[in-house]
Parts: C-alpha cells; sequence; structure tokens
C-alpha cells in the first residue's frame, strides 16, 4: 500500500510553535502581507529576514512531539517489511520531522534552516541569523535569503508531489486549516485515483468534508494510535 502523509503547522503545536491561524496565531503580531509575500521582502527585506531569524532561532528551544516520531517510526516499518511506497509532504517549515528521523519528506513550502540564493537558485544548510545578508558562496551574485515558500511564490516539488498523490491508495492529512492552495487540493487529487482518504485535525478543517473518514483531536494522541493501528504487532525496528 502506497502511503502519503500531510501535514502542517498542527502537528508541531504540541512542540511549541504556534500555528498561522487561529486564537494566539503566528500572524495575530504581523500582517501577512508584511513578512510573507515576494512583495514584502523587496520592500522591506529587514522585516521579513528578522522575522524568519527569530522563528529559526525558536527551534533551538523545541523538540519533535509524538505526532513527528509517530510517522517517522511507520515510515521506518513501511520500508523495512517492504509494503509500499511512503512520502511524507510538510507545509511546516520546522525541522521537527527530520528532527523525529523521518526521509523520505518534502518541505513544499521551503526550509527555516535553509538558504536560498535568488541568482543561481543554490541552497545550502543554514543556522544562526540571517539579518547581514550574506553573499552566496556559489555565485557571489547576491544575497542569500530565507529558503521560504512567500506568497505569490511557486512550492517545492509539485510534479513529485502530483505523481505521489495519483499513485498513493491512503492519504492522510494531518495538523492543517485546508485554507492554501494547492495543499488544499491534494485530498481530492488523491481521491480523484481511488485512494482512502483520512483527517486527523483538532477542528474542522476547510476540506473536512472531501475525506472519507475524520478524526477530531490532538495530534499526539490520535497519530500514535494511527500508526500503531497500521504496523499492528509488528515487532523490530530501532523504536
Ligand atoms: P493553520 O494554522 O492554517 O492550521 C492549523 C490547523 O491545525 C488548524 O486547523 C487547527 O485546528 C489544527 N491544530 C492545531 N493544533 C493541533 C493539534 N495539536 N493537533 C491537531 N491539529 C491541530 O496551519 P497550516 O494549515 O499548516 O504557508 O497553514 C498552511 C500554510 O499557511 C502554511 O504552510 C503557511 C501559511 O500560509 C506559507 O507560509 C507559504
Amino acid at each position: 500500500m502506497n502511503i502519503v502523509v500531510l501535514t502542517g503547522a498542527g502537528i508541531s503545536q504540541e512542540s511549541g510553535l504556534s500555528t498561522f491561524r487561529g486564537g494566539g496565531g503566528l500572524w495575530e503580531d504581523h500582517q501577512v502581507d508584511d513578512v510573507s509575500t515576494a512583495k514584502a521582502l523587496q520592500k522591506n527585506p529587514d522585516l521579513v529576514y528578522r522575522f524568519f531569524d527569530e522563528r529559526r532561532g525558536a527551534l533551538d528551544a523545541v523538540e519533535p512531539n509524538l505526532a513527528h516520531m509517530a510517522l517517522s517510526k511507520l515510515e521506518w516499518h513501511w520500508r523495512e517489511g517492504r509494503k509500499g511506497s511512503f512520502l511524507l509532504i510538510t507545509q511546516n517549515v520546522d525541522d521537527l520531522h527530520e528532527r523525529a528521523g523521518s526521509a523520505e519528506l518534502i518541505h513544499m513550502h521551503g526550509a527555516l534552516k535553509s538558504a536560498l540564493c535568488p541568482s543561481c537558485g543554490a541552497r545550502r544548510p543554514w543556522d544562526g541569523p540571517m539579518v547581514s545578508r550574506p553573499n552566496c558562496s556559489s555565485c557571489g551574485r547576491d544575497w542569500l535569503r530565507p529558503d521560504i515558500v512567500l506568497f505569490e511564490e511557486m512550492p517545492y516539488q509539485l510534479g513529485r508531489i502530483d505523481k505521489a498523490l495519483k499513485a498513493c491508495s491512503l492519504f492522510v492529512s494531518i495538523g492543517t486549516s485546508g485554507a492554501v492552495y494547492p495543499a488544499c487540493d491534494f485530498v481530492r487529487t488523491a481521491k480523484s485515483y481511488a485512494a482512502k482518504t483520512l483527517e486527523i485535525n483538532l477542528e474542522a478543517s476547510e476540506v473536512s468534508a472531501d475525506f472519507d473518514e475524520v478524526r477530531r483531536g490532538y495530534a499526539g494522541a490520535l497519530v500514535p494510535e494511527w500508526v500503531e493501528g497500521m504496523i499492528g504487532d509488528l515487532d523490530g525496528g530501532p523504536f
């Protein structure tokens, strides 16, 4: 069975990272147009760089939670048991999935711990602040910028994602409001290619009605429960 899992900010909420929408959301203190659009980066780069520097800095204080760990465990069992393909797509820019051990992982909205050269397209691992706007060491032509997909920009690896959605038999969405295109359409793509679909989310999302099954509650409890159901009583593994 081929599995595709999509995650959003809700999966990292129990690790202590704010979600975007709703009470206490990340954008309550900021206008989206000021910090998360391609125009903002042109108009007020210092503010945009500082916003992402702060968020990168905040990663040091948080750890993967039980939901991140469970997804990594499921991937391990799927690979070792040759049960089919497993792809994790995250809209999150934190590094909690990789720290939990997930390997087949696409950061479709970029990553805080990565820097991008707008001229040559080089991407490199990045830690610490970027507000001093370091030059690209590959081409020397431009400043490095946060490797984050801003509004008005194209998410990463859409071709690979589309292929995986069309080839999967189970699509699971965890901790996302379904408010942002194109991720909000993934459930419909998977479904139209005959996949079963499951949503795990604290509240109703904008696309809940499109799922075959919906489980409401905290990812930290529901994701491990779902994963245990998937792997049954298989023994072994590093967990
Ligand atoms: P949102 O903040 O829009 O939605 C988070 C969802 O997680 C909500 O539906 C909550 O009900 C749910 N939630 C919160 N805590 C949860 C928990 N502990 N367990 C389970 N569910 C929980 O975040 P995203 O959907 O990820 O894009 O937002 C999508 C995109 O919007 C982001 O990637 C970002 C933003 O624009 C870019 O920056 C390009």
